[in-house]
């Protein structure tokens, strides 16, 4: 296994409900190195070239919509296995499947409002990092 780097994002959702700082909690509880954070206001653009790969999906509009009803806390997380890790410790995608001691599960309600996001694979995590952060914005 090896280090990798991999986006999270808290989304309007969880940041609304003032969740933002329990999944954080999570995150530091499993050991990974927050590498980069800030809060965001996302515009339909950063939002709809973000999902650019579901553009061709029903939901896209609804996702860019919900997306973007609120600010967001962007990341980058940095562990051993980071990408699959994170997925692990999200739960499933469907938030009313996810389990109680996952970040889904706790702080999301359904496919949509989800809570959080992560990179599935090293090269979105490579797209997804540098989609919202700068090589200075990363200690
Ligand atoms: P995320 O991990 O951010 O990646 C893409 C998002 O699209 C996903 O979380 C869900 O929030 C959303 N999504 C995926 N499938 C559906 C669906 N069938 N209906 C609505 N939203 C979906």
């Amino acid at each position: 296994m090896a280090i990798e780097r991999t986006l999270a994002i808290i989304k309007p959702d969880a940041v609304a409900s003032g969740s933002a700082g329990g999944v954080i909690t999570m995150i530091e509880e499993a050991g990974f190195n927050i590498v980069a954070m800030k809060k965001a206001q996302l515009t339909a653009a950063q939002a709809e070239g973000f999902y650019h790969v579901h553009s061709a999906r029903p939901f896209f509009r609804d996702l860019v919509d919900f997306m973007t009803s609120g600010p967001v806390v962007l990341m980058i997380l940095e562990a051993e296995d980071a990408i699959s890790r994170w997925r692990e410790l999200m739960g499933p995608t469907d938030a009313a499947k996810a389990g109680p001691d996952t970040v889904r599960g706790r702080f999301g309600t359904n496919i949509e409002r989800n809570a959080s996001h992560g990179s599935d694979a090293p090269e979105t995590a490579a797209f997804e990092t540098a989609w919202f952060f700068n090589c200075f914005e990363r200690v």
